[in-house]
C-alpha cells in the first residue's frame, strides 16, 4: 500500500455528530420494509442510503439503498445508477432517517455497472460507486461489510434492511427498517419465476408471504451471518407469497466485485 492510499483510506476527517444518532434506541414499529421492524444503523453500520435528485435545482431524495465494502467503494444495484449522471447521485451514511440532514454525505466520481447487466430481466444487477471522498469509519455508525464466500444455502436465514415502502404501492419508511426471511432453493425461485431466473440470482421470502423488501430497497444488503449474500434486485410485487424477492446472488459476481475493486478503489476491502 502506498503513504497516499494509506492517508486517503484511514485519514480522520473532522466529521460532525448526526444528532439522529445519539437518541434513544428506537420503539419496535409494526409493518415496515413489509412486515418488518425499526432497527439501528448501529445493527447495519455498512447500510447507506443513495440519494437522487432528477434536476440541478432539485432535492436529493432516497432512491436506492447500497452497502459500504470500504473506505471509498459502495456495492449497489446497476438498476439504481443506469444512466445517470453521477453528480445527480448522493450516498447518504451512519444515520437511521432517510430523509434530513442527519448522517455523513459522500458523492459519487465514478460508476462501475457490471458488463453482463441485462435490464430487460434484471440480470447481473450489480454496480459500484466510487466516492470522491472517503468515508471514515467509526466502527459503530459508519463500517463495511464483509461479502460470502459460498453461496447460502437453501434455508438460510437472511436479514434485509431499507428505507423501502413498508407495503406494496405503499409509503417509505422514516427510520431504517429490517425484515427476516429465508433463502429459497434455485428450484423453487425458478417455480415462481421461471426462465428469467438465472446464477446470478437468488430468492429469499417466507411460504406464507408478508415480509420481503419493496420498492426502495434496491441496492441494498440481504445479509446472511452478517456477511452480504444478495443484493435487493427484482420481485414481483411486494411480499406476496407466491412471489419471493430476488436478489442478485453475491457469491456468483464475487470475483468480479473484487477485481473490480482492486482496479478502482483506493482502499482495500475489509
Ligand atoms: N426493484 C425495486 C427497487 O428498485 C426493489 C424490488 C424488490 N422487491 C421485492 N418485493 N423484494 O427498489
Amino acid at each position: 500500500m502506498t503513504f497516499g492510499s494509506l492517508t486517503f483510506c484511514t485519514l480522520l476527517f473532522i466529521s460532525y455528530a448526526a444528532p439522529g444518532n445519539f437518541s434513544p434506541p428506537p420503539r419496535l414499529i409494526e409493518g415496515r420494509i413489509v412486515g418488518g421492524n425499526e432497527v439501528s444503523i448501529v445493527r447495519h453500520p455498512h447500510q447507506i442510503s443513495l440519494r437522487r435528485r432528477t434536476c440541478t435545482e432539485c432535492a436529493y431524495l432516497h432512491d436506492c439503498g447500497g452497502s459500504i465494502l470500504n473506505e471509498d467503494t459502495i456495492l449497489t444495484a446497476a438498476h439504481c445508477v443506469v444512466n445517470r449522471r453521477v453528480s445527480n447521485l448522493m450516498v447518504i451514511a451512519g444515520t437511521n432517517n432517510r430523509a434530513g440532514s442527519d448522517g455523513t454525505v459522500a458523492l459519487v466520481s465514478k460508476v462501475v455497472t457490471h458488463e453482463l447487466y441485462n435490464a430487460s430481466i434484471t440480470d447481473y444487477d450489480v454496480a459500484l460507486l466510487l466516492l470522491t471522498t472517503p468515508l471514515k469509519f467509526d466502527h459503530l455508525f459508519i463500517a463495511p461489510v464483509a461479502l460470502v464466500a459460498a453461496a447460502p444455502t437453501a434455508g438460510a436465514k437472511a436479514k434485509v434492511t431499507g428505507w423501502g415502502t413498508v407495503s406494496e404501492g405503499g409509503v417509505l419508511a422514516s427510520r431504517l427498517q429490517v425484515v427476516n426471511v429465508f433463502v429459497q432453493d434455485q428450484e423453487q425461485c425458478i417455480g415462481a419465476y421461471g426462465a428469467r431466473i438465472t446464477d446470478a440470482m437468488l430468492c429469499a421470502g417466507v411460504v406464507e408471504g408478508g415480509k420481503d423488501a419493496c420498492q426502495k430497497d434496491s441496492g441494498g444488503p440481504l445479509l446472511v451471518e452478517d456477511q452480504l449474500a444478495g443484493i435487493t434486485s427484482w420481485a414481483i410485487g411486494c411480499a406476496r407469497p407466491e412471489y419471493p424477492g430476488v436478489y442478485v446472488n453475491v457469491s456468483h459476481v464475487r470475483e468480479w466485485i473484487v477485481s473490480n475493486v482492486a482496479a478502482n478503489s483506493m482502499c482495500k476491502l475489509k
